[in-house]
């Protein structure tokens, strides 16, 4: 009989729910199980293909300097550098309530903002799950059901004397759609979606005025309220950073995509010097980021498995960086790791591993939970390999799953570091230092992602690394949207480049 332990603890899972888990840990004469020597040679391996020198990171850097710098020379070009005609910091002074519509990667949230001043403010809020075919559907639909959303919103704060929301007649609520995909922009209430990203895939919208599309999903419904700003989660984010700490001055989302977002000098946009802005003007850049080194695949360190995830997408060769990066993709990769040793007779022989072969069942919440699992016998591993994917494990294996989810999550924060080391380069932003707000699920959640990003730093700058340090960003989609709406309300009023 072969030998066998009990292992018992909980998991906390990425819907939330706490499981409870019971598990026997076979020895390996109990299934033909991988031994722990083989796992070790396989990790090396694995470790070659992921890991970054410093010196390969300053390559990266200098390149993506280059391609920042020409995507505000020149209009069209694979990293956008898209202006936001967000002019300028908040002041701190914004007040008034607004409405934020973020229409994210995973949910649409509708907001009421109270800004108070000073930095403060206070935010109510509803959020809605999008569905897969929500996502692929008409365009315009995916819009009627944000308006949607929005009228069932103003309603019932309308009715409820205590929520502080009131209309006088004929009045109308500035509203600030945080609309988190490429969009070039010609003034601050419109963007022609460039394409879609994150998975989306809605017919009709590409090439078309977003902020139009939703004028009027809001005509439909009848809502009370002025589109005032279109706005990427970054713009929102750096806004709202800014607003409750001035250091702030670049932002960075680490969601199921990933972007940023810094201040620029008007005068260092020359694509957009026909506009007569003045050259001492700051304005936001939303830098689209996500889609450095798309279509070339010059510079990335890309392993076989980016590879594939990259030409199964719903969009072959773009979002190059991305891909390597947010949370839509980190589990596919170790999924197509792990899939390539079953295939090899390495993993799991004599066992039905049908649910590991299915694209995306392995959620990036999982690379966090194998990372962060405490115990020795790495009992929360047991628990998604047997609960989710039916399959038992031995502890060398387990391990190997532990250390190839580093290998991808470091991977990731330290190529998220050379973005944020192109941006400080460009804009000189070292011997000064500066924060960073960071939001999305990878940056709140994945353990360790931050240290890893400022050890990156630390490799690119040596010490002088240190001066930039990333901080838990506010809410930029919903707070920071609404900050930009308040700010351009008051923009428009004294007449500044108030056509844009
Ligand atoms: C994708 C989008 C970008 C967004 C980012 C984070 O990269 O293209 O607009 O800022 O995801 O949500």
């Amino acid at each position: 009989m072969p030998v066998s332990r009990r292992g018992s603890g909980s998991i906390v899972l990425p819907s939330g729910v706490t499981m409870a888990i019971h598990t026997r840990t076979h020895d390996e004469e109990d299934l033909p199980h991988a031994t722990k020597k083989t796992m070790a040679d396989h990790l090396r391996k694995y470790e070659s293909l992921f890991t970054l020198t410093p010196q390969r990171m300053r390559m990266i850097v200098d390149a993506f300097r280059e391609t920042l710098e020409l995507g505000l020379a020149k209009p069209k070009q694979t990293v956008p550098m898209i202006p936001t005609f967000v002019f300028g910091w908040p002041n701190g002074q914004e007040v008034g309530d607004l409405l934020a519509v973020d229409l994210g990667g995973t949910n649409l949230r509708v907001c009421l903002v109270t800004l108070q001043g000073e930095g403060k403010f206070e935010i109510t809020q509803t959020k809605y799950r999008l569905t897969e075919e929500q996502k692929q559907e008409d365009g315009q639909k995916l819009f009627d059901f944000c308006a949607e959303c929005l009228k069932t919103f103003v309603e019932t704060h309308l009715a409820d004397e205590a929520s502080g929301l009131k209309l006088q007649p004929g009045e109308k609520l500035p509203l600030g759609f945080t609309f988190s995909y490429p969009c070039s922009q010609e003034r601050i209430d419109h963007g022609e979606l460039i394409r879609w990203t994150k998975g989306f895939g809605a017919a009709n919208t590409e090439g078309q005025d977003v902020a139009e599309m939703f004028r009027k999903s809001l005509a439909k419904y009848d809502l009370p309220v002025e589109l005032t700003a279109l706005i990427n989660d970054t713009t929102g984010t750096l806004i709202a950073s800014h607003y409750v700490n001035p250091k702030t001055k670049i932002a960075v989302i680490f969601g199921t995509g990933c972007n940023a977002a810094y201040m620029e000098n008007v005068g260092a946009i020359p694509k957009i010097k026909n506009l007569g802005i003045d050259d001492d003007a700051s304005m936001a850049i939303n830098c689209e980021w996500g889609a450095f080194d798309s279509f070339e695949h010059e510079h990335l360190p890309r392993t076989k498995y980016d590879v594939i995830v990259d030409e199964s997408s719903n969009k072959p060769g773009e979002q190059a960086f991305e891909k390597l990066i947010s949370g839509r993709y980190l589990g596919e990769i170790l999924r197509l790791v792990i899939c390539e040793l079953i295939d090899e007779g390495v993993l799991f022989l004599g066992q039905n591993t049908y649910k590991l072969e299915v694209p995306y069942v392995l959620d990036t919440a999982f690379l966090s939970l194998m990372e962060s699992d405490p115990t020795d016998e790495l009992l929360m591993i047991i628990g998604i390999f047997t609960h989710f994917f039916a399959v038992e494990t031995t502890l060398a294996e387990r391990q190997f799953f532990r250390a190839l989810a580093k290998l991808i999550g470091r991977r990731a924060a330290r190529l998220s570091a050379c973005g944020i080391a192109a941006i400080v380069s460009k804009m000189d932003y070292l011997e000064e230092g500066c924060l960073v707000g960071a939001d999305g699920s990878l940056y709140n959640k994945y353990p360790g992602f931050a240290d890893r990003v400022h050890e990156g730093l630390v490799d690119i700058f040596g010490d002088k690394g240190r001066n930039i340090v990333t901080h838990h960003a506010e809410d930029g989609s919903g707070v920071g949207s609404a900050i930009i709406a308040a700010m351009t309300k008051t923009r428009k009023a004294a007449g500044l480049y108030a056509n844009v």
